[in-house]
């Protein structure tokens, strides 16, 4: 996730102006930054790794001449957030300076294209790849709005891109794809941008791009095509009445309910991952002699799910361990035949790395899955993969749990295709659901965020709650039960719900809240029995439910019906959600600041 942002002013100099607007983008990522201007037919450009305070300290990014121009703060994905690796990216005459935000998933096949025509790539990006294209297309006699569109339409996945050519010097051209973009129009300005936030300051009149569409911005003002079948298409402004501060929050109250509410669209880009990373991780798992998943928090919890997904699809035993304790518990044991999977969204949380020096001081092999390229965990693991959640402000890890989820998902499916202990009509099915989660993701979120909000209200008094599920279930149950503890401050429980006889029962009396995690699942049954018991001992029963699940219907308290029709490996994204929602709505009911909780931090760099 990065930020775009591009001006034409009527007068005065763009510099500043993009200065300002990427000041405000910089929560969508800080790996560097960059910006392009034209003046006459000379091309501009400034940039540098590091955050823009730090990057304009040193260059002065507001010294740069013309009164059109574009900028960008990364967030790095493809290749290290080094200042080659920054944009704009150019072609190889500096003709033509791109910023983008998204992911190109074909980059590798058109960059070899591009090679062998003999283009030279000054980056490690996959934006590198469109200024390229824009000048193969230019090179052919296309003006430069024909020449982008050509460029777009060979692209696959998801982009937001913003074009400036010293071609025509009094043009920006912008196309999107999944990412977003907003123009700004303003009575002697405009602007194009990820956010609107970034223009808010200029104007309040903002036109939204929609996917497919391709816009010209020009003196004369702007003109928004289909990029496929050239067609014009009107939309007017609209008139913007946010406060700055929930600007930035795209108009949520919360950067935790705007995480939650961003699932759907991280859960898209962390199934556009470079498949040679994810095959490379395969092969590796495959061949360990014994396999760790080692995180902690939240991303222990991830490390649970995956466990059971391990296990179910590639028969592949696994031990998830709590990072703090895995020096003791398995530090004398590694060797080099060990293997640690490290999650970590941070990937710099001091108890997982030093989890990870111990290991390899042993010879084990480390693989790692973070969030943040550039980390000390992508330095120090073998291979890693990078799960394209976009900066997570919230404190309470929500969007990158679910990320990690389906990454863990994809390889344990790809092992068990490598191990061939699923059909194939399995494997495919399972990658068509796992294709369908974002929008099942959707379809929960606004089918069950009422119904929550009434639960919160309910049970706002409560002093404790007990989460119980069952197989990957019981992940999910740890995860609830997190989220509500560490947000809304109420000491909560999680145990397997097999286990919950062993004497966490005795806890319970009567109006005692118990969340059960229900996927109709092989569990099932065994679940509903766990319900009678807490039931018959006076329990409050919440059930998260599939939809349609009358038998728990009619046992609980209250439900959350969620539809998912998914297999039951592939369940802990859709469940957890209503238990996010849950633990925001009760934060709130009980006048917790849910965005900054106390005593916590978001990375936790100490011992
Ligand atoms: C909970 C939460 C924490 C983190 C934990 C690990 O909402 O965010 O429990 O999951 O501190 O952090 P990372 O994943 O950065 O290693």
């Amino acid at each position: 996730m990065c930020g775009i942002f591009g001006c034409i002013l009527r007068t005065g100099e763009a510099a500043s102006t993009i200065h300002e607007g990427l000041k405000k983008l910089e929560y969508r990522g800080y790996d560097s930054v960059g910006i392009a201007t034209l003046q006459g037919s000379q091309l501009f450009i400034k940039k540098d790794s590091g955050k823009i305070d730090s990057v304009h300290a040193i260059h002065n990014l507001e010294a740069l001449p013309g009164r059109l121009g574009i900028g960008h703060t990364r967030w790095a994905t493809h290749g290290a957030p080094y200042k080659e690796n920054a944009h704009p990216h150019t072609d190889c005459n500096n003709q033509v300076a791109v910023v983008h935000n998204g992911i190109i998933e074909n980059f590798a096949e058109l960059k070899t294209e591009l090679e062998e025509s003999g283009h030279v790539f000054r980056s490690k990006t996959d934006t590198e790849v469109i200024p390229h294209l824009i000048e193969e297309k230019l090179k052919e006699g296309l003006s430069l709005v024909d020449a982008v569109r050509e460029a777009v339409k060979r692209l696959e996945g998801s982009y937001a891109i913003a074009v400036i050519s010293v071609k025509e010097p009094n043009r920006i051209i912008c196309a999107r794809k999944e990412s977003p973009l907003v123009l700004g129009i303003a009575d002697d300005s405009l602007y194009v941008a990820s956010d609107i936030p970034a223009f808010l300051s200029k104007t309040n009149k903002s036109v939204i791009v929609q996917d497919g569409e391709l816009v010209v911005l020009s003196d004369k003002g702007y003109e928004i095509r289909n990029v496929i079948d050239w067609k014009l298409v009107t939309r007017e402004p609209e008139v913007i009445d946010w406060a700055p501060e929930m600007a930035a929050k795209q108009g949520y109250p919360h950067f935790m309910l705007k995480e939650i509410h961003e699932q759907p669209l991280r859960l898209r880009d962390t199934l556009r991952l470079q498949d040679k990373y994810l095959e490379l991780m395969t092969t590796f798992l495959d061949r360990a002699g014994e396999v760790f998943l080692v995180a902690c928090g939240t991303s222990y919890h991830a490390c649970l799910a995956a466990s059971y997904l391990f296990s179910k699809l590639s028969f592949l035993a696994t031990h998830p361990v709590i990072a703090s304790e895995f020096v003791e518990q398995h530090g004398k044991s590694v060797n080099i035949d060990s293997l640690l999977l490290v999650v970590s969204q941070s990937g710099e949380t001091a108890d997982t790395l030093d989890a990870v020096e111990s290991a390899r001081l042993r010879a084990a092999t480390i693989l790692g899955l973070t969030n943040v390229v550039g980390s000390t965990l992508t330095r120090v693991a073998r291979v890693y993969i990078v799960q394209q959640s976009g900066p997570e402000i919230g404190v309470a890890a929500t969007k990158t749990f679910t990320s990690q989820l389906s990454v863990l998902s994809q390889l344990a499916i790809r092992l068990a295709k490598k191990r061939g202990k699923v059909s194939h009509v399995e494997i495919e099915e399972l990658e068509e659901n796992l294709e369908r989660i974002p929008d099942i993701v959707e379809g929960i979120i606004s089918g069950s965020e009422e119904k929550v909000k009434q639960l919160a209200k309910k049970y706002r008094d409560r002093c404790c709650f007990f989460f119980l599920g069952r197989g990957m279930g019981s992940a999910v149950a740890q995860e609830g039960k997190l989220k509500l503890m560490e947000i809304s401050y109420i000491p909560s429980l999680a145990y397997p719900a097999g286990e919950s006889k062993h004497g966490p029962i005795s806890l319970i009396e009567s109006g005692f809240p118990v969340v059960f995690v229900c996927p109709k699942d092989s569990t099932h049954k065994s679940i509903i029995g766990n319900i009678m018991e807490m039931k018959a001992r006076g329990a409050s029963i919440i059930a998260i439910i599939e939809k349609g699940d009358e038998e728990i219907k009619k046992l609980a308290d209250d439900y959350i019906e969620i539809d998912t029709k998914l297999p039951e490996v592939l369940s802990p994204i859709p469940f957890v959600i209503p238990l996010q929602l849950l633990a925001y709505y009760m934060a709130l009911e009980r006048k917790c600041d849910p965005d900054m909780p106390r005593n916590l931090a978001k990375s936790v760099t100490v011992k």
